[in-house]
């Protein structure tokens, strides 16, 4: 149910001053993604200024005005989804921010989650949310394998589309590397599996998350490959 819209936020002004935009290949699928540096003194919340991010990329990606474009939320989830003109749209987006880089990805072909790690705020005090098996996935030779594994859950997460709470046991992480990960994420209904990428903004690990979208899956189960079939 969608119960809260954001308010609108965009209309007529782009707050991205020099948003670093990045086209991803996410398994076999293709996500676009985009970032800007929060300016300090900025007086819209960093909530606001991805939300922001996430119409302008769905606008221009569905060719409509900025001003008929909004995001809202899944509630008690928090899932953002596209509205225009007040209707649900099937592409995903996902948004992430921190105080040093705010972003958001769209996906018109499946479910997407982006997340957003500073690599020196991801040390052993998350070791409680990995199993050994994850942090055997790849040797820890930069210190950043906290970090890769905490944006690869968080992504693949956002990215099941479950609407289910976020523990971070339930979600698993394999294959792991520095360029990508392999990820299933399950509740007490479903199983979904996915594949995810990393890329680097400045200082900050970016975990791009993607599974086929559950609409297509249901109309037709052999549009994707076996690898990404529940
Ligand atoms: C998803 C979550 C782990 C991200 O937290 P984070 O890494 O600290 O924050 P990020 O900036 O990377 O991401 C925040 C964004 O994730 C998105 N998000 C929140 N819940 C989400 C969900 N269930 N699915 C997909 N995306 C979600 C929102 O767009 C949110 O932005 P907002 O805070 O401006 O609304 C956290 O928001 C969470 O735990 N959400 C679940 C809430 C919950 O348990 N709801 C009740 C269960 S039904």
């Amino acid at each position: 149910m969608i119960s809260e819209t954001v308010e609108p936020v965009a209309a007529g002004r782009s707050l991205a001053k020099e948003p670093i935009s990045r086209r991803v290949g996410v398994g076999p699928w293709s996500v676009d993604a985009v970032f800007v540096t929060p300016p300090r003194d900025s007086e819209m919340s960093l909530s606001r200024q991805a939300a922001c991010l996430a119409e302008e990329l769905a606008a221009a990606h569905l060719d409509r005005d900025l001003d008929a474009v909004r995001l809202a939320t899944v509630m008690p989830s928090g899932r953002p989804i596209v509205l225009v003109d007040g209707i649900p749209t099937r592409v995903s987006v996902s948004i992430s921010h921190l105080q040093g880089l705010v972003g958001a990805a769209l996906c018109d072909s499946a479910g997407v989650g982006l997340d957003i790690v500073d690599p020196a705020e991801a040390g052993r005090g998350l070791d409680a949310w990995f199993t050994p098996d994850e942090l055997s996935l790849m040797p820890d030779e930069h210190g950043l394998l906290r970090a890769l594994l905490w944006a690869a859950k968080e992504a693949a997460y956002k990215a099941a589309h479950l609407d289910s709470e976020f523990r971070p046991r339930t979600v698993t992480i394999r294959d792991l590397s520095a360029a990508g990960f392999a990820w299933i994420a399950q509740d007490r209904f479903a199983d979904v599996r996915g594949t995810g990428c990393f890329i680097g903004i400045n200082r900050h690990i970016v975990a791009v998350a993607a599974t086929p979208a559950r609409r297509a899956l249901l109309q037709s189960q052999t549009r994707f490959p076996e690898a990404y079939r529940p």
